[in-house]
């Protein structure tokens, strides 16, 4: 029970890569919140799991009052937190900048970076009462390398890397470590969408031959690599970005 006694808050926890994550912990005797959209899979999530364990509370986390609602539920519900990984995230697709409405570009900065800023803004408290504590945020390989279309995702993730980068040092002396994942590819509703959005892997030019590892992840091979940032095993890593992408990064050409 590699999780056991640990209290952690998950956003986007009903769908992909989220809800993963919220069943590993869970299965290593976390008590999870999950919080995010999708209600209808959260209810299906939570209802499999004793209410002590696992609890899904819809909650759009673009609006302050949802991410105020969902962090007083969880203190309430378990009496404090351990950890937070911030898995929401959206990823439109297919249009060069120009091509970029206000409203399409402030949706993506909402819900990649703000989201992330005004659920960290709001757990900190929570993590530095529990003597410290381990925030993971969910970027992509889009932080350091992208394809062609995505500009509001790209700077969104690549954010996401100096945001994290930052907490580490601001809150290392309240024992809080903070790192973030360049996640690579993976078979969730966000890469079949995005992919079936720009004409299909072909069209965009990409092939996933080029991975290290020749095919795309399971959610679960994101989940463990984020449940090791989670845990104690990870106690001296702090700052980082992680790569769990097959190799995608590693690959010049
Ligand atoms: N799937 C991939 O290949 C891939 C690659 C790199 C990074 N990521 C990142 O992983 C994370 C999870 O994505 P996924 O692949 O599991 O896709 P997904 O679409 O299954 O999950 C995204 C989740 O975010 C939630 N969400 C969206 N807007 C929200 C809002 N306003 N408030 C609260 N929740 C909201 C959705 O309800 C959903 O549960 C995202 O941050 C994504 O950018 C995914």
């Amino acid at each position: 029970m590699m999780f056991a006694g640990k209290r952690v808050f998950v956003t986007g926890a009903a769908t992909g890569i989220g809800r993963a994550t919220a069943e590993y912990l869970a299965a290593e005797g976390a008590k999870v919140f999950g919080a995010g959209l999708d209600g209808e899979e959260g209810k299906v999530l939570a209802s499999r799991y004793a209410e002590s364990q696992l609890i899904f509370r819809e909650s759009d986390l673009t609006r302050e009052a949802d991410v105020q609602a969902a962090v007083s539920a969880v203190n309430a519900r378990f009496g404090g937190l351990d950890a937070v990984v911030n898995c929401a995230g959206i990823y439109p697709t297919g249009k060069r900048l120009e091509e970029v409405s206000d409203e399409d570009w402030e949706k993506t900065i909402a819900v990649n970076l703000t989201a992330i800023f005004r659920v960290c803004r709001a757990t900190l408290p929570l993590l530095r009462a529990a003597g410290g504590g381990s925030v993971v945020n969910i970027a992509s390989v889009h932080a350091d390398a992208t394809v062609p279309g995505v500009p509001a995702y790209a700077a969104t993730k690549a954010a996401v890397v100096g945001l994290s980068r930052q907490m580490a040092l601001d809150y290392a002396v309240d024992r809080i470590r903070v790192n973030a994942v360049l996640v690579g590819s993976v078979a969730t509703r966000m890469t079949l969408d995005g992919l079936e959005a720009a004409g299909g892997a072909e069209a965009l030019g990409l092939s996933f031959e080029p991975n290290r590892i020749a095919r795309i992840a399971n959610p679960s091979e994101i989940a463990t690599a984020i449940g090791f940032l989670v845990s104690d095993a990870s106690s001296f890593v702090t700052g980082s970005a992680m790569q769990v992408d097959g190799g995608l990064l590693a690959r010049l050409l």
